[in-house]
């Protein structure tokens, strides 16, 4: 968006964000050829309506329940949710934690790069694991999930194309992938997540191999920058305001709150995408069908009119706290437990084992390159060690 035209803005959107939402909750953006509604009311509207504010898109964003309506998206996450269950989830907790020791521990001295050494494979471990796949596949893991989150270079159509080109070659390799995985599973079924999900039934019916490897390949999608990003931005908000290293160090219980606040307060995902399926009315604009219409999370997840106290405070203590940030309605983010879960036990052994945790170079932060995703490549901290 053209408002978020320089790095300093990228690393610090909310300020603009706000301004933008007061001048013009809903406004039409010539340049980029879509709406955008910032107020909290209208964001929750667009994606609580499923029936007027599709998630659908063209073939190039991949078949997955991200870009689905009912009723094939109610089916596809009815049986994944057979798979992706809540207990299944909390069974990872030793492991994540082993995990997140393990890289704190191969950290050495007191200095890291929070984002390579420790947010970035943490979750690319986590989600390798749950699917099933070996560690040496870690690394390629890792670049394909990259390039799904990629965003073009610019504007300009051949950006979009050469970055669409590159997508579709890691899709395509991701499934030759993910064919031999199942192959091996239905010889040999373990207990992990392709097992379930190949399992799963509802009413005779049961998930295809094309259905798990487009939902394996939006789990890498959607879940491994995203919590990347709560991660970091977690530690930014602790060197930011110092105290609550102190504070959450002797209230390790308030981690869970902490997390909810930084996700209001700095959401991986600032921006969600809709389009029109008819023509409708938001504040006093009329919209039409067709149009497309990007919901503003990190400007609603501010509003005065929901969080009627200080909402550019980060507050430890807010609650309740109804942020936006896993989204709302039908697609609300089906990894959200998983992320919590991630985000909680990350910075519980930070918050164990660090102190006087302090970024050490402000000028060389580098803002992710991307209108809907909010945070850094880097984030390098000095600390004590507990
Ligand atoms: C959907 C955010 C982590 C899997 C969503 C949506 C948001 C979101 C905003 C809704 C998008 C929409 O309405 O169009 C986040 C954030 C995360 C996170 C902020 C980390 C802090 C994860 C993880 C996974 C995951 C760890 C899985 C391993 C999904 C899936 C959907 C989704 C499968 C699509 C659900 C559907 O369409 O029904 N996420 N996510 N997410 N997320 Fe997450």
């Amino acid at each position: 968006m053209p408002e978020l035209d320089s790095t300093a803005k990228r690393l610090f959107p909310f300020e603009i964000l706000t301004g933008l939402r007061r001048e013009s909750p809903v406004r039409y953006d010539g340049a980029r050829g879509c709406w955008d509604v910032f107020a909290y009311e209208d964001v929750h509207r667009v994606l609580k309506d499923s029936r007027i504010f599709s998630s659908t898109r063209g073939p190039a964003a991949g078949q997955n329940m991200l870009y689905m309506d009912p009723p094939k998206h109610t089916q596809l996450r009815e049986l994944v949710n057979k798979a992706f269950t809540p207990k299944a989830i909390q069974d990872l907790a030793p492991r994540i934690q082993s995990i997140a020791e393990d890289l704190l521990d191969q950290a050495a001295g007191e200095r890291m790069d929070v984002v390579s050494h420790f947010a970035t494979p943490l979750p690319v471990i986590v989600i390798a694991e749950l699917l099933g796949a070996p560690a040496e596949d870690r690394t390629r893991f890792k670049s394909w999930s990259d390039i799904l989150v990629e965003s073009a270079e610019d504007l300009s159509e051949e950006a979009f194309v050469k970055i669409n080109e590159k997508r579709m070659q890691a899709i395509q390799e991701l499934s030759e992938y993910f064919v031999k995985i199942l192959e091996l599973r239905a010889q040999h079924p373990q207990n992990d997540l392709i097992t379930a999900l190949m399992s799963a039934e509802i009413d005779g019916e049961k998930l295809s191999g094309r259905d798990i490897i487009n939902f394996c390949i939006l789990l890498l999608a959607a879940g491994n920058e995203t919590t990347t990003n709560l991660i970091t931005n977690g530690v930014r908000i602790l060197t930011e305001q110092p105290s609550l290293q102190d504070e959450l160090h002797a209230n390790p219980d308030l981690i869970p709150r902490f997390v909810e606040e930084v996700l209001r307060y700095y959401p991986p995902i600032v921006a969600i995408g809709r389009i029109a399926t008819q023509d409708v009315e938001i504040g006093s604009q009329k919209i039409r069908a067709g149009d497309q219409i990007i919901a503003w999370v990190g400007a609603a997840n501010r509003d005065e009119a929901k969080f009627a106290k200080e909402p550019d405070r980060f507050d430890l203590q807010r609650s309740p706290n109804p942020h936006m940030s896993f989204g709302f309605g039908i697609h609300f983010c089906l990894g959200a437990p998983l992320a919590r879960l991630e985000g909680k036990i990350a910075l519980e052994v930070l918050l164990r084992r660090l102190h006087e945790m302090k970024l050490t170079s402000e000028q060389d932060l580098i803002p992710i390159q991307s209108s809907f995703v909010f945070g850094v490549k880097n984030y390098p901290i000095s600390f004590q060690r507990r």
